[in-house]
């Protein structure tokens, strides 16, 4: 897809206040996805990790018009209270949750799974990429009277081996599995929860990932469509989740890969 894509602009989420989760730059995936649902008229609130990326993803949010950005490690209890007690004072309730938070420690990013991966940093990759967004949800849930939506982001390596992906596929395993549980919570609430599985992206969460470009290219070569996933196919699968268009929907996980996850053995040349 052309650099210089638009996102369409429209109404579908006028009227509408979320929170995004998850922006650390330009090439995050959550940073592509609240530029689809700003042109569609919703209004943003913005959690960043710390002083160090707020340089950075401030002048993305003000360049769409919004201005709260709120400090919040996902790990911290007290945080994420302010960030939602803040919500509810400034909004007084909330319509969606974009959830684009995952982390693991580099170095067991890569080899075997049984050998390198510690019992510190499997508690903590599952702290971080799976019951930040159950930790969240339940907060964010309790400010939608009206009904609402989340939407959390997943990969291919919670249902089919990977190299490298590692304890991050069993994180994300647990993401779905939980997604689905929250939607079985929330559902008589009016509450739709779903995961996106997107394709390999190039952002700082691949960097992490030894052979996380090869991830990348295969992804390509093999798909379907034989193409790279596009940030605009993610933002308008979440832009169909959160928006009423996906009113029936939940406790999905919906692939946005160029149909990458639905190949078994690429193409071997020839005919067939
Ligand atoms: N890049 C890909 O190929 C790809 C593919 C499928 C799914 N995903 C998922 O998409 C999501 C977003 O990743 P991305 O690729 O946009 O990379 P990214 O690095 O831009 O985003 C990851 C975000 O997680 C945040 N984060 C990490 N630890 C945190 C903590 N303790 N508290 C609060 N925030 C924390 C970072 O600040 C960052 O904003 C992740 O869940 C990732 O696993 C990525």
């Amino acid at each position: 897809m052309a650099d210089d894509w638009v996102f369409p602009k429209g109404e579908l989420m006028k009227g509408k206040r979320g929170l995004v989760m998850g922006v650390a730059n330009g090439n995050s995936i959550a940073w592509g996805i609240a530029q689809q649902l700003a042109a569609q008229g919703a209004e943003l609130a913005f959690t960043y990790q710390g002083e160090a990326l707020e340089k950075r993803v401030r002048p993305l949010v003000e360049s769409i018009g919004a201005s709260t950005m709120l400090e919040c490690d996902a790990t911290n209890d007290d945080e994420l209270d302010a960030v939602f007690a803040q919500l509810e004072q400034q909004w007084g309730g909330l319509d969606f949750l974009i959830h684009s938070i995952a982390f693991s420690d580099k170095s067991e990013l890569k080899g075997s799974f049984t050998e390198n991966t510690t019992r510190e940093n499997f508690l903590r990759t599952m702290d971080i990429s799976a019951f930040s967004f159950v930790a969240a949800g339940k907060r964010a849930s309790k400010l939608m009277k009206n009904g609402g939506a989340m939407v959390t982001l997943t990969y291919l390596g919670a249902e089919r081996v990977l190299p490298s992906y590692n304890v991050m596929g069993v994180a994300k395993a647990a993401l779905e599995a939980s997604t689905r549980y929250m939607a079985r919570d929330l559902g008589p609430s009016g509450i739709r929860v779903n995961a996106i599985s997107a394709g390999a992206m190039r952002t700082l969460a691949i960097a992490g990932i030894t052979g996380g470009r090869g991830l990348i290219q295969t992804g390509r070569e093999w798909s379907l469509m034989k193409e790279d996933t596009s940030m605009e196919g993610i933002a308008g699968a979440a832009l169909w989740l959160v928006s009423d268009l996906g009113r029936s929907t939940t406790g999905e996980t919906v692939h946005v890969d160029a149909g990458f996850h639905a190949v078994a053995v690429p193409d071997l040349g020839g005919e067939g």
